[in-house]
């Protein structure tokens, strides 16, 4: 199992004159789907309606995306029964309350069990989206269409859907594999430079656990991702899609490497929790996260200093906040202990053996968290 690409999108490049379209699929036996990255995708409404079989469509989105978007993908999906739900922009929005919103009107529109969800927008749509969708008649198909970087290199891919709750975030969710995921990287010309920083923090990440190359790549291009070069845009989505696909098709309920993924998170999260989820970006906080997951690396005598400093160079490159002076350690501690990787009361951590080589653990020394915490707090 794992991610494959197909030779199919060359082809059509060269017959039709149409934007190269990168395709690769997670690899999830009957529940497989392809991944299509490229220009202009939101009005190839070819591409979109093969994964919408069903008439009713219920188009998800919100107030900063809908207006910008929601028109060129509607436009060339047919005779289908298209039902727009706009909700509020922000992290604080990611509730259950919300998603109720979706679900009250998936049934008042009397939805039946063919038909399909469609998340237009970045990570915090996606995740709600895709838990309406598992939720609705014990789940209903829905496509991730991510116009965030974040989204497109990440959250859209792999199932995991949810909200948060006030003690922690996305203790509330389920597994719901999309039917495809519609990444057009021309969305990203609106984004705010905010926003592609914080995404480019999960590429780091990627880099960081699982490819050593990578990582050396975006010391050596990172100036052009910040410039929204087309062709870094795109190489970057591919390759973080095509570890995620991987590691997903491999382990997609995170019985083991898939806790990869999350280097940096448990860390991240608890300063989002801790600051309300309104200070720090999800994407800026796993950034710090991965600076503190490589600084307890070196505490606990695993990584070099000069491998944190590499990291430390390239996330001030990319813009990145690395510390939170407003929280104590025994706050964010706090917010740790209730992270979901928590297990028999130990907190699991994704550590760092090298740039490219990291593994899950519970057993470290207890004082290098602390000096950890208390080097990016406080
Ligand atoms: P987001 O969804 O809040 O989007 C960021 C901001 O950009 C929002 O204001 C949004 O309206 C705006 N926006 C989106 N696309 C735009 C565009 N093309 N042009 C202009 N503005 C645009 O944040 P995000 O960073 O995309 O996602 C973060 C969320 O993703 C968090 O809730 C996090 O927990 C979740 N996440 C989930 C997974 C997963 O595997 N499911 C993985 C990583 C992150
Ligand atoms: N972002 C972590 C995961 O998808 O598993």
């Amino acid at each position: 199992m794992g991610a494959r690409y197909t030779a199919a999108a060359a082809f059509l490049d060269f017959r039709a004159a149409v934007p190269r379209v990168n395709t690769l699929t997670v690899e999830l036996g009957s529940r497989s789907y392809p991944i299509l990255i490229g220009s202009g995708l939101l009005t190839r409404a070819d591409l979109l309606a093969r994964h919408i079989p069903g008439r009713d469509l219920l188009l998800v989105t919100n107030t900063t995306v809908g207006p910008l978007y929601a028109a060129a993908l509607k436009q060339g999906l047919g005779d289908r029964r298209i039902v727009e739900v706009s909700l509020p922009d922000g992290e604080a929005h990611k509730t259950l309350a919300t998603v109720s919103r979706m679900l009250d009107v998936l049934v008042a529109n009397r939805f039946s069990r063919d038909c399909t969800v469609v998340a237009l927008g970045g990570g915090v749509v996606g995740d709600m989206a895709g838990f309406a969708a598992a939720c609705y008649q014990r789940g209903v198909a829905y496509v991730q269409v991510p116009t965030t970087l974040l989204a497109q290199v990440d959250s859209s891919v792999g199932g995991k859907t949810g909200v948060n709750h006030p003690g922690g975030k996305n203790l509330i969710g389920a597994f719901h594999q999309p039917s495809a995921v519609v990444a057009d990287t021309d969305t990203l010309k609106t984004l705010p430079p905010r926003e592609l920083r914080a995404g480019l923090a999960e590429v780091i990440k990627y880099g960081l656990i699982d490819d050593a190359a990578l990582f050396v790549w975006l010391e050596e291009n990172m100036e052009r991702l910040l410039a929204h070069d087309p062709d870094a845009l795109t190489h970057v989505i591919r390759r973080s899609c095509e570890i995620k696909a991987s590691i997903v098709g491999r382990d997609e309920r995170e019985q083991g490497d898939r806790a990869l993924l999350n280097l940096g998170h448990t860390f991240g999260h608890a300063l989002e929790s801790a600051t309300g989820y309104t200070k720090w970006l999800h994407g800026e906080a796993v950034g710090a996260g991965l600076l503190m997951a490589a600084t307890m690396s070196h505490e606990a005598g695993l990584l070099s200093a000069e491998m944190v400093e590499r990291l430390r160079r390239l996330l001030e490159r990319t813009g990145l906040p690395t510390e939170e002076r407003s929280l104590t350690p025994d706050t964010v501690l706090e917010h740790m202990r209730i992270d979901k990787k928590v297990k028999s009361g130990r907190i699991r951590l994704v550590l760092l053996r090298s740039i490219g080589a990291s593994f899950v653990t519970a057993d470290y020394p207890d004082d290098a968290l602390r000096r950890t915490l208390e080097a990016h707090l406080g």
